[in-house]
């Protein structure tokens, strides 16, 4: 099927809507803009990682979304038009782990079809464990994916099992990764939460693995978000201790190539083979710039991965709701936005005033 066959021509909202004009001024209470939509298609995952799905928690009697509760593609479609009404061009699909969602590239194909108020394609990017992604990136390449981030904590089989705690080769991963990079799902990134005493030793190995490769790989502290019931500050490698680890094998430039609102610090190889990224959101919280909005499997918007509560978006999916009215409840549910929450822990952690409470779980919401 071709993509203007599926473009969505039923409600001629975008990009006449007077607010697609104003898309500008979309900013929150502290001035930020809204630019990127992360969502979550499914809250299952065929891995259960101890720092976001232990199995204590996730076991066989945990109770997922029922198919009925998850938004269709089409509400999804919906929501998707909206923020790009909004001025939104960049679209990362995440779980859970998305590659489980039935039809998922047929959405792309839908997804592909549309333009950003600037007329040009979106950017759509999807997060995965891999597990799933040899067989199935060239359908996603054809689709109209773009981009992938492949979650990978440890080259070593039995570091990984322990962290994953999924009975997959590692061999598996590197295979969807390369049939990533083949099929031309560029730039592949690789992500890797580093857990003190668990896996650090695996960030040189990851490194050498990748830097003669056009995988970039970035190195994520772990962060006290739901679902990481195992988090306490003595787990957390902060970026620049993993950055000296790197640096003791590996010399390392800065770069200037990120854009402000990026999670990431990008450095390069000294002898130019390669880049690695630290994501820093402990010790050196990057709320300042955060243009991020989250959609959960179920139609909540979330203006924070910290976020206690979701705005329910489903109230403006039916059919014969004017797709107008759902762009005015993300306007202005993003007009009141002041979160900064990992610069709030932060502070309290420094300080030692409160606790750390309990957030949505990442596997609902999306890393
Ligand atoms: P690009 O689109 O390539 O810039 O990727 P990204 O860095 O936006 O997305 P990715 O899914 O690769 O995010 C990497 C990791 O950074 C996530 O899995 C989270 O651990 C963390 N992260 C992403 N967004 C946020 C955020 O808004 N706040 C915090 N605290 N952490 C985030
Ligand atoms: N800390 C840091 N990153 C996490 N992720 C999930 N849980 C955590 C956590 N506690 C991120 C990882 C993974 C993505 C799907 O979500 O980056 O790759
Ligand atoms: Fe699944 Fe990703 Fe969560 Fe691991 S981090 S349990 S792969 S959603
Ligand atoms: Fe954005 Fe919340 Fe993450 Fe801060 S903690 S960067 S506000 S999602």
């Amino acid at each position: 099927m071709n993509a203007t066959a599926l473009a969505d021509t039923s409600d001629p909202v975008l990009p006449g809507h007077a607010l697609a004009g104003a898309a500008a001024s979309v900013t929150d209470r502290l001035d930020r803009p809204l630019r990127d939509l992360r969502l979550s298609v499914i809250d299952q995952c065929n891995f259960r990682c101890t720092y976001c799905m232990p199995r204590e928690v996730f076991g066989a009697h945990y109770q997922f979304l029922r198919a009925s509760e998850r938004l269709s593609f089409a509400q999804m479609m919906k929501i998707v038009r909206a923020f790009v009404a909004l001025g939104v061009e960049k679209i990362r699909i995440t779980g859970g782990e998305p590659l489980l969602r039935r039809g998922l590239e047929s959405f792309i194909e839908r997804l592909a079809s549309l333009t950003s108020l600037r007329g040009q394609p979106l950017d759509i990017a999807l997060t995965t464990n891999g597990s799933l992604l040899a067989t199935r990136a060239r359908a996603l390449r054809d689709a109209g994916l773009r981009r992938v981030t492949v979650s990978l904590d440890a080259l070593d089989q039995s570091i990984f099992r322990r962290m994953s705690d999924a009975d997959i080769a590692v061999t598996r991963i590197l295979d969807g990764i390369e049939h990533a990079s083949a099929v031309g799902l560029a730039p592949v990134k690789v992500n890797a939460v580093i857990e003190r005493g668990v896996n650090d030793c695996q960030i040189l190995p990851l490194v050498r693995h990748f830097r003669e490769t056009e995988v970039a790989v970035r190195f994520i502290e772990y962060m006290d978000v739901g679902g990481a019931t195992g988090w306490s500050k003595s787990t957390v490698l902060t970026a620049r201790e993993m950055r000296a680890i790197v640096e003791s094998e590996y010399p390392l430039v800065a770069t200037d190539s990120d854009n402000g609102a990026a999670t990431s610090v990008t450095y390069r190889h000294a002898d130019g083979k390669g880049e690695v990224g630290f994501i820093a959101s402990i010790s050196e919280p990057f709320c300042g710039e955060c243009s991020r909005a989250r959609v959960s499997a179920d139609g909540q918007l979330y203006t924070c991965l910290f976020a206690t509560q979701g705005t329910d978006l489903k109230p403006w999916l039916g059919d014969v709701v004017p797709t107008a009215r759902l762009i005015d409840a993300i306007h202005t549910r993003w007009n009141t936005r002041d979160d900064r929450y990992s610069e709030l822990h932060a502070e309290r952690r420094r300080t030692g005033t409160g606790k750390s409470y309990p957030t949505v779980r990442m596997s609902l919401v999306g890393g």
